[in-house]
Protein backbone atom coordinates (compact mmCIF):
# COMPACT_ATOMS: atom_id res chain seq x y z
CA UNK A 1 0.00 0.00 0.00
CA UNK A 2 1.07 3.67 -0.59
CA UNK A 3 2.78 5.48 2.12
CA UNK A 4 3.45 9.18 3.12
CA UNK A 5 4.10 11.58 5.66
CA UNK A 6 2.15 14.23 6.62
CA UNK A 7 2.96 17.33 9.07
CA UNK A 8 0.30 17.89 11.18
CA UNK A 9 0.82 21.78 12.79
CA UNK A 10 -2.43 22.14 15.15
CA UNK A 11 -1.03 25.53 16.11
CA UNK A 12 -3.62 27.76 18.63
CA UNK A 13 -7.02 28.24 19.80
CA UNK A 14 -9.77 26.14 17.52
CA UNK A 15 -6.63 24.69 15.42
CA UNK A 16 -6.26 21.70 17.62
CA UNK A 17 -9.63 21.13 17.27
CA UNK A 18 -10.32 21.38 13.63
CA UNK A 19 -7.10 18.96 12.99
CA UNK A 20 -8.16 16.46 14.81
CA UNK A 21 -10.90 16.11 13.48
CA UNK A 22 -9.17 16.30 9.29
CA UNK A 23 -6.71 13.69 10.72
CA UNK A 24 -9.42 11.06 11.68
CA UNK A 25 -11.26 11.89 8.11
CA UNK A 26 -7.63 11.66 6.36
CA UNK A 27 -7.05 7.64 8.35
CA UNK A 28 -10.17 6.46 7.27
CA UNK A 29 -10.30 8.09 3.47
CA UNK A 30 -6.73 6.56 3.61
CA UNK A 31 -7.93 2.96 4.78
CA UNK A 32 -10.75 3.32 2.11
CA UNK A 33 -7.70 3.77 -0.54
CA UNK A 34 -5.67 2.16 0.35
CA UNK A 35 -3.28 5.04 1.63
CA UNK A 36 -1.33 4.71 5.07
CA UNK A 37 -0.81 8.04 6.88
CA UNK A 38 2.15 8.41 9.02
CA UNK A 39 1.43 11.58 11.31
CA UNK A 40 4.11 13.56 12.55
CA UNK A 41 2.79 16.22 14.87
CA UNK A 42 4.62 19.58 15.19
CA UNK A 43 4.42 22.81 17.23
CA UNK A 44 4.00 26.19 15.62
CA UNK A 45 2.66 29.62 16.50
CA UNK A 46 2.03 30.46 20.28
CA UNK A 47 1.84 26.63 20.92
CA UNK A 48 5.54 26.87 19.75
CA UNK A 49 6.01 29.95 21.55
CA UNK A 50 4.89 28.88 24.83
CA UNK A 51 6.89 25.44 24.28
CA UNK A 52 10.35 26.86 22.53
CA UNK A 53 10.03 30.50 23.17
CA UNK A 54 9.82 30.77 18.95
CA UNK A 55 7.31 30.62 16.74
CA UNK A 56 8.91 28.02 14.07
CA UNK A 57 11.21 25.97 15.72
CA UNK A 58 13.71 24.85 13.42
CA UNK A 59 12.62 21.45 14.12
CA UNK A 60 9.08 21.74 12.60
CA UNK A 61 10.32 23.67 9.28
CA UNK A 62 12.90 20.67 8.81
CA UNK A 63 10.10 17.81 9.91
CA UNK A 64 7.49 20.08 7.47
CA UNK A 65 10.27 20.05 4.59
CA UNK A 66 10.92 16.32 4.92
CA UNK A 67 7.30 15.20 4.54
CA UNK A 68 4.38 14.94 1.71
CA UNK A 69 2.46 17.41 2.94
CA UNK A 70 1.72 19.97 5.86
CA UNK A 71 -1.67 20.65 7.25
CA UNK A 72 -2.22 23.72 9.66
CA UNK A 73 -4.91 24.54 12.13
CA UNK A 74 -4.61 27.86 13.29
CA UNK A 75 -2.30 30.39 14.78
CA UNK A 76 -2.62 33.09 16.76
CA UNK A 77 -4.31 34.31 19.80
CA UNK A 78 -4.79 37.59 22.68
CA UNK A 79 -2.45 36.16 24.54
CA UNK A 80 0.90 36.70 22.33
CA UNK A 81 -1.15 39.89 20.44
CA UNK A 82 1.79 42.14 22.62
CA UNK A 83 4.68 40.33 21.27
CA UNK A 84 6.99 41.95 19.60
CA UNK A 85 7.44 40.63 15.81
CA UNK A 86 9.58 38.58 15.58
CA UNK A 87 7.58 36.47 18.59
CA UNK A 88 4.08 36.76 17.41
CA UNK A 89 2.40 33.34 16.47
CA UNK A 90 1.82 35.10 12.98
CA UNK A 91 5.59 35.84 12.15
CA UNK A 92 5.95 31.58 12.72
CA UNK A 93 3.19 31.16 10.02
CA UNK A 94 4.99 33.83 7.20
CA UNK A 95 7.96 31.75 7.91
CA UNK A 96 6.82 28.37 7.41
CA UNK A 97 5.65 29.91 3.69
CA UNK A 98 8.57 31.31 3.00
CA UNK A 99 10.98 28.38 4.25
CA UNK A 100 8.58 25.94 1.80
CA UNK A 101 9.05 28.34 -0.81
CA UNK A 102 5.01 27.97 -1.41
CA UNK A 103 3.81 30.53 -3.01
CA UNK A 104 0.60 29.97 -4.79
CA UNK A 105 -2.32 30.27 -2.48
CA UNK A 106 -5.17 28.68 -3.89
CA UNK A 107 -8.38 29.29 -2.20
CA UNK A 108 -11.49 28.21 -4.27
CA UNK A 109 -15.48 29.85 -2.85
CA UNK A 110 -18.12 28.08 -3.93
CA UNK A 111 -21.75 27.71 -2.84
CA UNK A 112 -22.52 24.57 -1.71
CA UNK A 113 -26.08 24.20 -2.37
CA UNK A 114 -27.31 22.64 0.59
CA UNK A 115 -25.69 26.15 2.06
CA UNK A 116 -27.52 29.31 -0.27
CA UNK A 117 -29.77 29.71 3.07
CA UNK A 118 -26.75 30.66 4.71
CA UNK A 119 -25.56 32.91 2.91
CA UNK A 120 -25.54 36.77 3.83
CA UNK A 121 -26.19 37.55 0.40
CA UNK A 122 -30.00 37.32 -0.94
CA UNK A 123 -29.97 33.64 -2.75
CA UNK A 124 -30.45 34.45 -6.68
CA UNK A 125 -27.20 36.24 -5.54
CA UNK A 126 -25.46 33.50 -4.04
CA UNK A 127 -26.59 30.66 -5.49
CA UNK A 128 -24.39 28.79 -8.10
CA UNK A 129 -21.32 31.31 -7.12
CA UNK A 130 -17.94 29.11 -7.71
CA UNK A 131 -14.68 30.92 -7.79
CA UNK A 132 -10.75 30.42 -6.98
CA UNK A 133 -8.98 33.32 -5.46
CA UNK A 134 -5.33 32.64 -6.32
CA UNK A 135 -3.20 34.57 -3.87
CA UNK A 136 0.24 35.06 -4.22
CA UNK A 137 1.55 34.32 -0.86
CA UNK A 138 5.45 34.75 -0.34
CA UNK A 139 6.22 38.85 -1.53
CA UNK A 140 4.38 42.07 -1.29
CA UNK A 141 4.23 44.24 1.37
CA UNK A 142 4.19 40.99 3.92
CA UNK A 143 7.72 40.63 2.61
CA UNK A 144 8.86 44.12 1.54
CA UNK A 145 11.93 45.91 2.79
CA UNK A 146 12.61 48.21 4.37
CA UNK A 147 9.81 47.72 6.86
CA UNK A 148 9.78 48.50 10.84
CA UNK A 149 9.56 51.22 13.11
CA UNK A 150 11.26 54.70 13.31
CA UNK A 151 11.32 58.14 13.94
CA UNK A 152 9.91 61.07 11.37
CA UNK A 153 11.62 64.65 11.08
CA UNK A 154 9.12 65.77 14.47
CA UNK A 155 10.41 62.97 16.50
CA UNK A 156 6.79 61.18 15.66
CA UNK A 157 7.53 57.40 15.55
CA UNK A 158 6.55 56.10 12.63
CA UNK A 159 5.76 52.14 11.44
CA UNK A 160 6.51 51.76 7.84
CA UNK A 161 6.25 48.54 5.24
CA UNK A 162 7.07 48.31 1.25
CA UNK A 163 4.78 46.77 -1.33
CA UNK A 164 7.45 45.28 -3.88
CA UNK A 165 7.15 42.70 -6.29
CA UNK A 166 9.87 40.96 -8.47
CA UNK A 167 8.50 40.62 -12.17
CA UNK A 168 9.53 36.89 -11.57
CA UNK A 169 6.82 36.52 -8.90
CA UNK A 170 4.18 38.05 -10.43
CA UNK A 171 4.48 35.97 -13.28
CA UNK A 172 5.09 32.62 -11.68
CA UNK A 173 2.19 33.36 -9.64
CA UNK A 174 0.14 34.55 -12.95
CA UNK A 175 1.12 31.07 -14.91
CA UNK A 176 -0.80 29.56 -11.53
CA UNK A 177 -3.76 31.59 -12.47
CA UNK A 178 -4.04 31.02 -15.92
CA UNK A 179 -3.82 27.15 -15.47
CA UNK A 180 -6.25 27.20 -12.86
CA UNK A 181 -9.02 28.83 -15.60
CA UNK A 182 -8.12 26.58 -18.25
CA UNK A 183 -8.91 23.99 -15.99
CA UNK A 184 -12.20 25.70 -14.76
CA UNK A 185 -14.17 28.63 -16.95
CA UNK A 186 -11.29 29.57 -18.76
CA UNK A 187 -11.95 33.03 -17.08
CA UNK A 188 -9.05 34.94 -15.23
CA UNK A 189 -9.63 38.47 -13.75
CA UNK A 190 -6.12 40.11 -12.68
CA UNK A 191 -7.24 42.42 -9.41
CA UNK A 192 -4.82 44.81 -8.54
CA UNK A 193 -4.04 49.18 -7.77
CA UNK A 194 -2.50 50.22 -10.85
CA UNK A 195 -4.63 53.40 -10.37
CA UNK A 196 -2.16 54.11 -7.51
CA UNK A 197 0.93 52.09 -7.00
CA UNK A 198 4.15 51.20 -8.43
CA UNK A 199 4.09 47.40 -7.51
CA UNK A 200 0.27 47.07 -8.42
CA UNK A 201 1.90 49.10 -12.31
CA UNK A 202 4.42 46.27 -12.79
CA UNK A 203 1.74 43.41 -11.92
CA UNK A 204 -0.81 44.38 -14.54
CA UNK A 205 1.99 44.62 -17.00
CA UNK A 206 3.47 41.48 -16.33
CA UNK A 207 -0.18 39.39 -15.96
CA UNK A 208 -0.89 41.04 -19.83
CA UNK A 209 2.81 39.49 -21.21
CA UNK A 210 1.92 36.40 -19.73
CA UNK A 211 -1.56 36.05 -21.28
CA UNK A 212 -0.03 35.86 -24.62
CA UNK A 213 0.98 32.17 -23.06
CA UNK A 214 -2.76 31.57 -22.72
CA UNK A 215 -4.85 32.93 -25.52
CA UNK A 216 -7.83 30.31 -24.28
CA UNK A 217 -8.12 32.20 -21.72
CA UNK A 218 -10.52 35.66 -21.61
CA UNK A 219 -8.18 37.98 -19.08
CA UNK A 220 -9.64 41.12 -17.22
CA UNK A 221 -8.45 43.45 -14.96
CA UNK A 222 -9.82 45.10 -11.68
CA UNK A 223 -8.98 47.37 -9.16
CA UNK A 224 -9.09 45.96 -5.86
CA UNK A 225 -11.83 48.43 -4.35
CA UNK A 226 -14.42 48.05 -6.87
CA UNK A 227 -13.69 43.98 -6.85
CA UNK A 228 -14.78 44.42 -3.11
CA UNK A 229 -17.76 45.72 -3.98
CA UNK A 230 -18.38 43.46 -7.21
CA UNK A 231 -18.06 40.40 -5.32
CA UNK A 232 -20.91 41.45 -3.12
CA UNK A 233 -23.04 42.80 -5.98
CA UNK A 234 -22.58 39.75 -8.49
CA UNK A 235 -20.11 37.67 -7.52
CA UNK A 236 -20.68 35.27 -10.20
CA UNK A 237 -19.20 37.35 -12.94
CA UNK A 238 -15.82 35.97 -11.03
CA UNK A 239 -14.46 32.29 -12.10
CA UNK A 240 -10.93 32.67 -11.14
CA UNK A 241 -9.31 35.98 -9.60
CA UNK A 242 -5.65 36.65 -9.51
CA UNK A 243 -4.29 38.92 -6.82
CA UNK A 244 -1.14 40.15 -4.64
CA UNK A 245 -0.56 38.71 -1.18
CA UNK A 246 -2.96 41.26 0.90
CA UNK A 247 -5.72 41.59 -1.45
CA UNK A 248 -5.94 38.09 -1.45
CA UNK A 249 -5.77 38.06 1.84
CA UNK A 250 -8.83 40.25 2.37
CA UNK A 251 -10.41 39.33 -0.76
CA UNK A 252 -10.76 35.82 0.13
CA UNK A 253 -11.96 36.30 3.99
CA UNK A 254 -14.80 38.79 1.93
CA UNK A 255 -15.96 35.56 -0.43
CA UNK A 256 -16.02 33.48 2.20
CA UNK A 257 -19.40 34.95 3.91
CA UNK A 258 -20.81 34.15 -0.19
CA UNK A 259 -20.66 30.87 1.14
CA UNK A 260 -21.95 30.81 4.47
CA UNK A 261 -19.25 30.85 6.63
CA UNK A 262 -15.34 31.29 6.60
CA UNK A 263 -15.79 28.23 8.62
CA UNK A 264 -16.45 26.60 5.12
CA UNK A 265 -13.15 27.80 3.19
CA UNK A 266 -9.85 25.57 2.91
CA UNK A 267 -7.18 25.84 0.32
CA UNK A 268 -3.76 24.94 -0.67
CA UNK A 269 -0.48 26.85 -0.75
CA UNK A 270 2.18 25.19 -3.35
CA UNK A 271 5.55 25.42 -4.39
CA UNK A 272 8.07 24.97 -7.48
CA UNK A 273 8.67 21.56 -5.57
CA UNK A 274 8.42 20.34 -1.88
CA UNK A 275 5.39 19.73 0.06
CA UNK A 276 2.84 21.89 -0.12
CA UNK A 277 1.32 23.75 3.20
CA UNK A 278 -2.80 22.63 3.52
CA UNK A 279 -4.81 25.30 6.17
CA UNK A 280 -8.55 26.88 6.49
CA UNK A 281 -8.29 30.48 5.48
CA UNK A 282 -9.85 31.14 8.94
CA UNK A 283 -7.79 31.84 12.03
CA UNK A 284 -7.96 30.85 15.58
CA UNK A 285 -10.73 31.80 16.29
CA UNK A 286 -10.40 32.83 20.35
CA UNK A 287 -13.73 33.79 20.74
CA UNK A 288 -15.17 29.98 20.25
CA UNK A 289 -11.76 28.08 21.19
CA UNK A 290 -12.61 25.54 23.33
CA UNK A 291 -16.20 25.32 23.02
CA UNK A 292 -16.80 22.55 21.03
CA UNK A 293 -18.80 24.88 18.24
CA UNK A 294 -15.50 25.54 15.67
CA UNK A 295 -16.72 24.10 11.92
CA UNK A 296 -14.20 21.57 10.87
CA UNK A 297 -15.14 21.21 7.36
CA UNK A 298 -12.73 24.35 6.27
CA UNK A 299 -9.37 22.11 7.62
CA UNK A 300 -11.52 18.53 6.33
CA UNK A 301 -11.82 19.88 2.82
CA UNK A 302 -8.04 21.25 3.31
CA UNK A 303 -7.23 17.39 3.49
CA UNK A 304 -9.07 16.91 0.58
CA UNK A 305 -6.87 19.70 -1.19
CA UNK A 306 -3.97 18.16 0.24
CA UNK A 307 -4.81 14.70 -1.21
CA UNK A 308 -5.41 16.56 -4.57
CA UNK A 309 -2.82 18.75 -5.21
CA UNK A 310 -0.23 17.58 -2.63
CA UNK A 311 -0.45 13.81 -3.20
CA UNK A 312 -2.59 13.55 -6.59
CA UNK A 313 -4.91 11.26 -4.54
CA UNK A 314 -7.78 11.78 -6.24
CA UNK A 315 -10.27 9.17 -5.38
CA UNK A 316 -9.94 10.08 -1.62
CA UNK A 317 -10.27 13.58 -2.07
CA UNK A 318 -13.48 12.85 -3.48
CA UNK A 319 -14.66 10.63 -0.89
CA UNK A 320 -13.79 13.43 1.73
CA UNK A 321 -15.96 16.23 -0.39
CA UNK A 322 -18.59 13.64 -1.23
CA UNK A 323 -19.15 12.99 2.67
CA UNK A 324 -18.87 16.43 3.27
CA UNK A 325 -21.99 17.31 1.13
CA UNK A 326 -23.64 14.22 2.31
CA UNK A 327 -23.19 15.48 6.16
CA UNK A 328 -24.43 18.84 5.21
CA UNK A 329 -27.31 17.41 2.97
CA UNK A 330 -28.39 15.56 6.39
CA UNK A 331 -28.37 18.61 8.11
CA UNK A 332 -25.30 18.21 10.09
CA UNK A 333 -23.33 21.65 10.69
CA UNK A 334 -22.46 23.90 13.19
CA UNK A 335 -23.42 26.88 14.61
CA UNK A 336 -21.81 29.47 12.04
CA UNK A 337 -23.97 28.10 8.95
CA UNK A 338 -27.07 27.18 10.90
CA UNK A 339 -27.98 29.68 13.36
CA UNK A 340 -31.15 27.82 14.77
CA UNK A 341 -29.70 25.29 16.34
CA UNK A 342 -26.15 24.14 17.52
CA UNK A 343 -24.72 20.97 16.33
CA UNK A 344 -20.80 20.41 17.91
CA UNK A 345 -17.30 19.97 16.38
CA UNK A 346 -17.62 16.04 17.64
CA UNK A 347 -20.71 15.76 16.08
CA UNK A 348 -19.86 16.82 12.80
CA UNK A 349 -17.00 14.86 12.94
CA UNK A 350 -18.96 11.65 13.86
CA UNK A 351 -21.41 12.00 11.21
CA UNK A 352 -18.33 12.05 8.26
CA UNK A 353 -16.94 9.42 9.87
CA UNK A 354 -19.73 6.83 9.61
CA UNK A 355 -20.89 8.66 6.09
CA UNK A 356 -17.46 8.04 4.66
CA UNK A 357 -17.27 4.69 3.56
CA UNK A 358 -20.47 4.87 1.89
CA UNK A 359 -19.11 6.34 -1.51
CA UNK A 360 -16.55 5.02 -3.75
P1 LIG B 1 -10.69 34.34 12.78
O1 LIG B 1 -10.81 33.78 11.42
O2 LIG B 1 -9.94 33.54 13.77
O3 LIG B 1 -12.15 34.60 13.38
C1 LIG B 1 -13.06 35.52 12.79
C2 LIG B 1 -14.49 35.15 13.21
O4 LIG B 1 -14.88 33.97 12.49
C3 LIG B 1 -14.63 34.83 14.67
O5 LIG B 1 -15.88 35.29 15.15
C4 LIG B 1 -14.58 33.31 14.71
O6 LIG B 1 -15.28 32.74 15.78
C5 LIG B 1 -15.22 32.93 13.38
N1 LIG B 1 -14.65 31.67 12.88
C6 LIG B 1 -13.43 31.51 12.31
N2 LIG B 1 -13.23 30.22 12.00
C7 LIG B 1 -14.35 29.55 12.36
C8 LIG B 1 -14.74 28.18 12.30
N3 LIG B 1 -13.94 27.23 11.79
N4 LIG B 1 -15.96 27.84 12.78
C9 LIG B 1 -16.78 28.78 13.28
N5 LIG B 1 -16.47 30.09 13.37
C10 LIG B 1 -15.26 30.48 12.92
O7 LIG B 1 -10.06 35.80 12.63
P2 LIG B 1 -9.61 36.88 13.75
O8 LIG B 1 -10.57 36.85 14.87
O9 LIG B 1 -9.37 38.12 13.02
O10 LIG B 1 -8.20 36.35 14.26
C11 LIG B 1 -8.02 35.55 15.42
C12 LIG B 1 -6.56 35.09 15.49
O11 LIG B 1 -6.28 34.20 14.41
C13 LIG B 1 -5.55 36.23 15.37
O12 LIG B 1 -4.48 35.94 16.24
C14 LIG B 1 -5.08 36.15 13.93
O13 LIG B 1 -3.79 36.65 13.72
C15 LIG B 1 -5.14 34.68 13.68
N6 LIG B 1 -5.31 34.27 12.29
C16 LIG B 1 -4.63 33.15 11.91
C17 LIG B 1 -4.82 32.63 10.65
C18 LIG B 1 -4.09 31.39 10.28
O14 LIG B 1 -3.61 30.68 11.14
N7 LIG B 1 -3.98 31.07 9.00
C19 LIG B 1 -5.73 33.25 9.78
C20 LIG B 1 -6.42 34.38 10.20
C21 LIG B 1 -6.21 34.88 11.47
C1 LIG C 1 -4.43 34.04 6.60
C2 LIG C 1 -4.09 34.89 7.79
C3 LIG C 1 -2.60 35.22 7.79
C4 LIG C 1 -2.33 36.10 6.57
C5 LIG C 1 -2.04 35.89 9.04
C6 LIG C 1 -2.43 35.18 10.29
C7 LIG C 1 -0.54 35.99 8.95
O1 LIG C 1 -4.88 36.04 7.83
O2 LIG C 1 -3.88 32.93 6.49
O3 LIG C 1 -5.27 34.43 5.80
O4 LIG C 1 -2.52 37.32 6.62
O5 LIG C 1 -1.92 35.53 5.56
MN1 LIG D 1 -6.50 36.00 6.37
Amino acid sequence: SKRYTITLLPGDGIGPEVISVAKNVLELAGSLEGIEFLFKDMPVGGAALDLTGIPLPEETLSIAKQSDAVLLGAIGGYKWDNNEKHLKPETGLLQLREGLKVFANLRPASVLPQLVDASTLKKEIAEGVDLMVVRELTGGIYFGKPRGFSTNENGEEIGFNTEVYASYEIDRIARIAFESAQKRRGKLCSVDKANVLEASMLWRRRVMAIASEYPDVELSHMYVDNAAMQLVRNPKQFDTIVTNNIFGDILSDEASMITGSIGMLPSASLGESGPGLFEPIHGSAPDIAGQDKANPLATVLSAAMLLRYGLGEEEAAQRIETAVLDALNRGFRTGDIYSAGNVCTFLVNFFIYILLPCYY
